[in-house]
Parts: C-alpha cells; sequence; structure tokens
C-alpha cells in the first residue's frame, strides 16, 4: 500500500479528536499535508485550538493547522456544546499549544495545496460541515481534478438525524455546502450514521482504551468517557459512536467497510426537512449516481484497528 496524500478538514471535537490520533498513527499509509479546522461542533476558534493540541498531544506539532470559515455558507451557526462540552473536547485537560496556528486561510490552504499537486493526487477527508471545501470549490473550480476522493463522515438514511429528525450533525450545519460538495463530481465516499452508529464505544470497549498506557490513552478514556450519551435506555448501551474516525479507517481497511454507488441529494429547500441526505439506495429517482453511500462496517476490526495504532502513538 503506497502512502496517501491527505487534506484533513475537521471540527474537533473529541470524535474528530480521535480520528487525528488515528491519522497521526499511520504515518507508512497516510501523508497529512495539513489540517484545516471550520466551525462545527464548537466555534472555529476552539475547533482549530483543538486540532494544535490534538498534534501536540501526538507528538506531531510538525503537522500545519489553518482556520478556516467560521461560519456556514448561509445558515446561521449551529453548534454541539451540548455533546461535546464547551472546549470543544470536554473530558481532555486543554492546553494552549505550543505549534502556533498557521496564516495562511484554510480555504487557501486547500486551494494552494490542491493546486500545486498532479490530478487525482490528494484525498480529502472531511469530518465537520462542509464550508471550507465547498468555498475553495467555488473559488477555485479547478481543484475539483486534483482531489482523488472525498472521505467524508455525514449524512443518514437507514438511520435517523441526530441533529434533527431527518438530519446529521455535519449536513444540517451547513446543507448548501454539503449541496456543492455533494454536486461536485468528485468520488465521493459518504459515511453516514447508517455505519457510524454501529461505532459505540461501549463499557467494555472503553475497559480496552483504559488499558492502552500512556498519556494518549489516557486522553482519549478522558474525552470518551465525557463524550458518553449515558442513556442506554434511549440508545441500548452507554458510550457515543466514534463518528470520524471511520474516514480515516476507511483509507487505512476499506475491506471493513460496504459501500453502494447511489445517488444523494442534499435538502436544502424545506424547514422541516433541511440537511437530509436524500439517498436514493434503490435508483428509482433514474438522478446520476455520485456517492459510494457506507451501508456495513466490521465494528470490531475497527476497533481493533483504532486501538491497535493509538496505542503505537509516543508517551
Ligand atoms: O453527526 C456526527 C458528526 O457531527 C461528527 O463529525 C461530530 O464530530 C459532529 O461534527
Ligand atoms: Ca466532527
Amino acid at each position: 500500500m503506497s502512502t496517501i496524500p491527505i487534506i484533513i478538514d475537521c471540527d474537533p471535537g473529541q470524535d474528530d479528536a480521535v480520528m487525528l490520533l488515528l491519522a497521526l498513527a499511520s504515518p507508512k499509509e497516510l501523508k497529512i499535508c495539513g489540517i484545516s479546522t471550520v466551525a462545527g461542533n464548537v466555534p472555529l476558534e476552539l475547533t482549530q485550538r483543538n486540532a494544535r493540541i490534538i498534534c501536540e498531544l501526538a507528538g506531531r506539532s510538525d503537522v500545519s493547522v489553518y482556520a478556516g470559515c467560521k461560519r456556514p455558507l448561509v445558515r446561521p451557526p449551529i453548534t454541539a456544546e451540548n455533546v461535546h462540552g464547551h472546549t470543544g473536547i470536554d473530558g481532555f485537560n486543554v492546553f494552549e499549544p505550543t505549534a502556533p496556528l498557521e496564516e495562511l486561510h484554510g480555504v487557501d490552504f486547500i486551494i494552494d495545496t490542491l493546486m500545486a499537486s498532479a490530478d487525482g493526487e490528494i484525498t480529502l477527508v472531511l469530518t465537520g460541515p462542509h464550508t471550507n471545501v465547498a468555498v475553495a470549490m467555488v473559488k477555485e473550480p479547478g481543484i475539483i481534478p486534483k482531489i482523488a476522493k472525498i472521505v467524508l463522515m455525514g449524512g443518514a438514511f437507514r438511520e435517523k438525524g441526530n441533529t434533527q429528525p431527518s438530519a446529521e450533525f455535519n449536513i444540517l450545519a451547513d446543507p448548501h455546502s454539503a449541496h456543492i460538495v455533494f454536486g461536485s463530481g468528485c468520488h465521493i465516499v459518504a459515511i453516514g450514521l447508517d455505519v457510524t452508529n454501529k461505532t459505540v464505544a461501549t463499557p467494555e470497549r472503553m475497559r480496552t482504551i483504559e488499558r492502552i498506557p500512556g498519556k494518549i490513552g489516557q486522553a482519549v478514556h478522558d474525552m470518551l468517557t465525557f463524550y458518553d450519551r449515558k442513556n442506554p435506555e434511549k440508545y441500548g448501551s452507554f458510550g457515543s459512536p466514534l463518528h470520524d474516525p471511520c474516514t480515516v479507517a476507511y483509507l487505512l481497511k476499506p475491506e471493513l467497510f460496504a459501500s453502494k454507488l447511489v445517488n444523494v441529494e442534499i435538502e436544502i429547500q424545506s424547514e422541516l426537512t433541511m440537511g437530509e441526505t436524500v439517498v436514493d439506495f434503490w435508483g428509482v429517482t433514474g438522478r446520476r449516481p455520485n456517492v459510494h453511500w457506507a451501508h456495513q462496517i466490521d465494528h470490531d476490526q475497527f476497533y481493533s484497528l483504532l486501538l491497535n495504532r493509538i496505542a503505537r502513538l509516543p508517551g
């Protein structure tokens, strides 16, 4: 397997943080060109700081972090402090990272990096709202042939929404940007709640995480302890789904997933179903298939991969 060059665009968030640790722990497979951050779970000034914290925690302050868009393209911002806490990574004792934030805007980092690359060379990993990538596509459409594929966490089909009955957070937070990305013609792998809701950090899995030696295991355990929904009556167990690490796991072991090439459109008209991913799983509309929609995951092997990799990080 040759090294895959990637740009990560995220909104840390505890699950984004674990995704970053998985990516940082996989240098043989992934070359991280940089991390752009976006307003999402918490405001941009926190998501960019949190990304730098996680890079420093992993001993990878060499990875550049950029701040992108502060708000969605059209809609008023929504956040998720009720899930992630006011720092965005509650459970972890946050600190001011030593590595500075890059001065270049995250959108311009995405454009400059892609335009300097060969066609089909760089893969984008999106685990927050799609604002940065959508703005980059509008500002410089020439980036589109440069993108090998987009692997994103977002949407829901068989599962219902987690923020509105028909909408998942990343899509609902900026549905117009998602509309641009899903309509871009890029090779898109969408990993939605249908898959990620199967990756709950159950008490048994948390006990395994607790046994990972050193500060990284402790940090992951502490973050996921806070992130736990703590409502087994409603969800069937303690724990919360590790949504965002599924994107990096897909790049590392795509065989853990099953997907189907289908048409997916984003609802941007109806207030009632705003941000819905309308997945034509059975091809009844005749609309152009534009997304590889993930619908299965080997969640035990996912956790085995995740925890083995995180245990490799220093400290
Ligand atoms: O709906 C889950 C997604 O929204 C995850 O990316 C989580 O971090 C939040 O951004
Ligand atoms: Ca996220």
